[in-house]
Order: structure tokens, then C-alpha cells, then sequence
């Protein structure tokens, strides 16, 4: 970190920060300290330099560049200090900041909203809400499938991460750490989700019935049907990097519209163009019902919205949040939203995303202990086993080998359910970054068997 920036520290009344402290141990120890709560390993991450990056590199506080494949955990759309992203926020720096969205009107959250509209799937009269996170703009969703069904249960799926918050948290099973002693918001009914690779009905792809589909018509059942919604991810996420096949979906979708319910498709994290289309959900050929985003909507800005049937809830302040499309934020959107069409970066994302799974392949003849490859577009998972044939888990493994990858191989990775290591990059990556990136994690398989 130069000196500019410390001493922009120090005249914050930090007296104590200077240039010799700038070591990965110390601020580890300090955020400690500080810190509630890290959601991942201060034994692998080293503490993130926020001055400096460009692209898909990003640095420590002790210098060290890593090439960046968790895009910020997809939310940096166009890596660090994109040029033209910079230029236009320049240009609006004078803008006011800070009008509550839901509270009154203001052009820049009409015209995202109208904007959001007319991309998300199907023809049908839409209306949006704006919010500051993933989880909130599932429970946006959520709340006005409540109140224009005026039924409380919903569909999830096991894996499923839709938030560590209220009614999200019930929709959610990643990890028991996110759930246990915590109440359940809403009553669930739960079914595996498709998940090819290990069909929790022991199917083979070829001798598939659909069993998952069946499984959550006889839990509609046996447990009742009365669901305001079936709330899906369009690829699991967090869950281990899972892509349904598009037939499992469409069957969730059918038996969720013989109950008369909603379908929602959460592409808080597949959404917003990663997997080559606007949402994921497209390439299932399904047109959900609800939709929410977050993410990569905001570039890096905090930025969530729930997309919804009009007329979305039944009457005003039925839901409201403070921070509600911000406005400044609101055009960085309009903005994301206007460069990835005239960039070209759907096809691009479809097309390295398809290279970045075409090299990992490769990796998968190489080693052993890689049993599944698998994503759309750039959202890619690579999946650890002991042994090919027996496919049985390889957790530890997997985690030796996110260590080896950041550590040695500077290489800054994150995992995803128990043995799975994800790829969400932003969407600058090169075949060129590729290349390096899977040259990289193959150091790491090979030094950490
Ligand atoms: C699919 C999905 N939904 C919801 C969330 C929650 O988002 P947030 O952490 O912004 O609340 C996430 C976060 O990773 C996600 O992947």
C-alpha cells in the first residue's frame, strides 16, 4: 500500500498505522479481533490489499498478485478498476447520493427496473423491488409470492444457498454452521436437487425417469401442496457448482404450476449474463415466475432486485428496505447492464467458459481424483474424489488443495459445497488467464496428493 493511502488511514485517526505493520499477520490478527465473523479460512486467505488491482490480479497487503478466479464471489463483473466502468462512475460523481427508493420516485431505479423487465424471461407484466443483498432479494421474492398466494410454504432443494438471513436462511441446506440453533422462518418442504453427477435415487444419466421430479411430487403429496413457490438455483451454487439437466428443472417447473404456484429462479449468482445468456434459467428453458439478483448487478456496489408478477404485492409498504436503489448505484447498473450488451459479453462468457471446461477436462484424464468437471458458461466446478470409480468424497483433499492453489500457486480460489472447488470469474478473463489458471491448479492436485 503506498503512502498516500496510509496516511489517508492515519488521518482518519488511525495514529498507530504505518508502513511497517503492513504484514498478512498482523491485520489477520487485528481483524480477529475485530471481526465477528469470517466466512472463510484465515489459515489459506491472505488479508486483501484494497488499494491496488487491475483486471482478474488482485494483491495481498504484503504485495504477493494472485490471479483472481472468485470475481469478488462473482459480484465484479468486470474484474478491477475497469477503465470504462471507472470513467462513467467519474461522471456521475455528482450525482445525488442516497434518495430512499421505496419510499419516493427518482429516474435512474424506474428506468433500471424497467430495464430488468424487459431482459428477464417471458412476456408477462413484471414489476420489480430493489434491494442491498442476494438474500433480501430472495425474501422480496418471497414475500409477494406469499402475499399474492396468500400461502406460507415453499419448495427448496437440498444443497440449496439462498442467504444466512430470515426466510432465505429457510430455504437454505449447505451447511449445517448456517442453520443449526436457528429458527425456521418458513415451513419448508425440501427435496434433493438434480445432481447428475451423485443422483441421490442411484440412476445412471441414460436410465434417468426423472426420479428427482417424481420425488417432489410425492413430498407435494404426502405433505401438501399448498406452496406459494418452488425456489430454485439454475445452477447450485455454493451447494458444490451443480447444473440440474434442463429436463429436471422444467419437471420441478411443471409440478410446481399443477399445485398453482410460483416458480423462482435465484440467479444471485449465475445470473446477470455469467452463463452466456441474461439469466441462467434460460438455459433450461424454463420462464420462472420470479426472479431475483444481486451480484454482479452492482459491480461491486451493494445492489439486489426481486422480480415479480405485477401487480407484485397486493398493496403499498407491504415490504419496504431503506436503502432501495440508490441512485448513483442505480445508473452503475444501467451502465453494467448496457456494457455487457454492446461488449459482446454474453457470447464471450459462453465461449471462455467453454475453453475454461475444455482445459479443466484435460485435467480431469490427468489426474485421478478429479471426477467432474461441469458449469455453463463462467460458472465452472471441479469436483475431488478419492478414486474415479468410486467417486467417494475427497473433502480434505479438496482443501489441501485450495490451499496449495492460493498459497503456492497464487492462485485465488474458492471452494463450494464439501469437495468442490468453484470458478466465478470476472467476466475479462482471458483464454490467455485460462491457460495460466489451469496450469496453476494442476501444481496444486499434483502437490497436495
Ligand atoms: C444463489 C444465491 N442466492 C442468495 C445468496 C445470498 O446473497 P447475499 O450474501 O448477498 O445475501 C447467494 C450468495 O452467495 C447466492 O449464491
Amino acid at each position: 500500500m503506498d503512502d498516500r493511502h496510509i496516511q489517508l488511514l492515519r488521518n482518519l485517526g488511525f495514529d498507530d498505522i504505518e508502513s511497517g505493520k503492513m504484514t498478512n499477520d498482523y491485520w489477520k490478527e487485528r481483524a480477529a479481533d475485530a471481526l465477528a465473523i469470517t466466512t472463510q479460512d484465515r489459515d489459506v486467505y491472505g488479508c486483501l490489499d484494497h488499494t491496488i488491482g487491475e483486471g482478474v490480479k488482485i494483491y495481498d497487503i504484503e504485495g504477493t498478485e494472485y490471479l483472481d478466479v472468485t470475481g469478488g464471489v462473482a459480484v465484479r463483473a468486470f474484474g478491477l478498476q475497469y477503465k470504462p466502468y471507472l470513467d462513467f462512475e467519474m461522471s456521475i460523481n455528482d450525482v445525488i447520493r442516497e434518495f430512499p427508493g421505496m419510499d419516493f420516485d427518482a429516474i435512474p431505479q424506474t428506468l433500471l427496473a424497467e430495464r430488468l423487465a424487459q431482459i428477464s424471461p417471458g412476456d408477462h407484466k413484471k414489476r420489480v423491488v430493489f434491494t442491498t443483498s442476494g438474500g433480501r432479494a430472495v425474501e422480496g421474492c418471497m414475500k409477494s409470492a406469499m402475499d399474492l398466494s396468500g400461502r406460507s410454504r415453499f419448495v427448496a432443494f437440498r444443497p440449496a444457498f439462498h442467504g444466512r438471513t430470515g426466510y432465505a436462511l429457510a430455504l437454505t441446506s449447505t451447511n449445517s454452521k448456517h442453520k443449526s440453533g436457528f429458527p425456521q422462518g418458513v415451513d419448508v418442504i425440501r427435496v434433493f436437487y438434480p445432481y447428475c453427477y451423485r443422483c441421490p435415487y442411484g440412476q445412471e444419466f441414460e436410465d434417468c425417469n426423472l426420479e428427482c421430479v417424481e420425488a417432489l411430487r410425492y413430498a407435494l403429496q404426502v405433505e401438501g401442496n399448498d406452496i406459494a413457490a418452488t425456489v430454485m438455483e439454475p445452477i447450485g451454487g455454493e451447494g458444490g457448482l451443480i447444473v440440474p439437466p434442463a429436463k429436471a428443472v422444467k419437471g420441478m417447473y411443471e409440478v410446481t404450476k399443477e399445485c398453482d404456484a410460483f416458480f423462482m429462479s435465484d440467479e444471485v449468482q449465475a445470473g446477470m449474463g455469467r452463463t452466456g445468456k441474461w439469466f441462467a434459467v434460460e438455459n433450461h428453458g424454463v420462464v420462472p415466475d420470479f426472479v431475483s439478483m444481486a451480484k454482479a448487478l452492482g459491480g461491486g456496489y451493494p445492489m439486489g432486485a426481486s422480480i415479480g408478477p405485477a401487480p407484485m404485492y397486493t398493496a403499498g409498504s407491504r415490504h419496504s428496505e431503506t436503502f432501495s436503489a440508490e441512485p448513483k448505484m442505480s445508473l452503475l447498473s444501467l451502465w453494467i447492464l448496457k456494457h455487457i450488451e454492446d461488449g459482446g459479453f454474453l457470447k464471450s462468457n459462453a465461449e471462455r467458459g467453454a475453453y475454461l471446461k475444455k482445459r479443466l477436462n484435460e485435467l480431469k484424464d490427468k489426474h485421478e481424483v478429479v471426477g467432474d468437471v461441469r458449469g455453463i458458461g463462467l460458472m465452472v466446478g471441479v469436483e475431488f474424489v478419492k478414486d474415479k470409480k468410486s467417486k467417494e468424497k475427497a473433502p480434505k483433499l479438496r482443501d489441501r488443495i485450495l490451499k496449495n492453489a492460493v498459497q503456492k500457486q497464487k492462485l485465488w480460489i474458492l471452494g463450494a459445497g464439501q469437495n468442490v472447488i468453484r470458478f466465478t470469474p470476472s467476466y475479462v478473463i482471458t483464454n490467455e488467464d485460462i491457460d495460466r489458471v489451469v496450469e496453476r491448479l494442476d501444481n496444486a492436485i499434483a502437490d497436495s496428493q
